[in-house]
């Protein structure tokens, strides 16, 4: 993962960094809720289950709750809260569509890391020479829109050349505020982002948990050791 928070896209962007944080639930639900109103149109989380979600990030302290909650508000492209979040869009239209079919997301904090999702995300900006009028600093000629831009807004991207004549990213300007301010944004996208971690890798959840307890557990066995001691030396002086 180090190795690929160095830099973007090659030109000189560099990553901004992101704290992931699997214990702030209320980040993590943000983020989920803005991953099935946003991305599930076209992309698919298709290893996580509707009812793994609601139990693993707890939108109510009853998992009957949860479960409720989740079959109410979040299962927009599926029937069943048993069902793997599948993309609403048939990845034969998308391929027609953007000439490309949106990859599954499930496993995308693994192979790209946190800092570069959270950099992607706000990193769209205009450009006339692409199909979709959008472009990333981070993902040269993406096929993907920019479909946040009315939160965060239209930016325009202004590069300069290095000593070897080669193009690098110089800034971002923006164009047309959106309705969210840059803060609220970035906030959502550290959100988007956290929950992308969570999704890689669900068990970490528990994993942290487990580690806890094992903690906990030694530090009790030491507490059991140390009387068990002065017992056994209590008699040798
Ligand atoms: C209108 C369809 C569409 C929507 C909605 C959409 N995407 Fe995409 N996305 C794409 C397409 C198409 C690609 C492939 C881009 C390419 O390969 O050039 C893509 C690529 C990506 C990638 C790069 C994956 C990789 O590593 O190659 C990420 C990350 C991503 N999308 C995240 C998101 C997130 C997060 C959302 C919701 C906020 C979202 N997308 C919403 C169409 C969409």
């Amino acid at each position: 993962m180090p190795v690929l928070s160095v830099a973007g896209g090659g030109n000189g962007h560099k990553l901004d960094p992101v704290s992931i944080d699997l214990e702030d639930k209320v980040s993590l639900q943000r983020g989920a809720t803005i991953f099935v109103n946003y991305c599930l149109s076209c992309h698919s989380a298709a290893y996580m289950r509707y009812n793994r979600l609601a139990k693993d990030l707890k939108f109510s302290d009853d998992p009957k709750e949860s479960e409720k909650f989740v079959a109410k508000n979040m299962l927009f492209a599926a029937d069943k809260i048993g069902d793997l979040m599948k993309a609403a869009m048939p990845i034969e239209d998308a391929k027609d569509w953007f000439g490309v079919a949106p990859p599954d997301l499930t496993l995308l904090a693994r192979y790209r890391g946190p800092d570069w999702i959270y950099t992607y995300l706000r990193s769209f900006y205009l450009d006339e020479k692409s199909p979709s009028g959008w472009n990333n600093t981070v993902f040269e000629n993406v096929a993907m829109p920019h479909v946040l831009y009315e939160w965060q807004g239209t930016q325009k991207a202004y590069f300069t050349k290095n000593e070897e004549g080669v193009k690098v990213f110089d800034r971002f300007e923006m164009i047309k505020s959106g309705t969210k301010s840059p803060q609220d944004f970035d906030k959502d996208m550290r959100d988007l982002t956290n929950f992308f971690v969570y999704l890689g890798e669900p068990s970490q959840l528990k994993r942290q948990r487990v580690g806890w307890y094992v903690l906990l557990f030694l530090a009790l066995f030491l507490v059991v050791t140390y009387f068990l001691k002065k017992e056994y030396w209590k008699d040798v002086h």
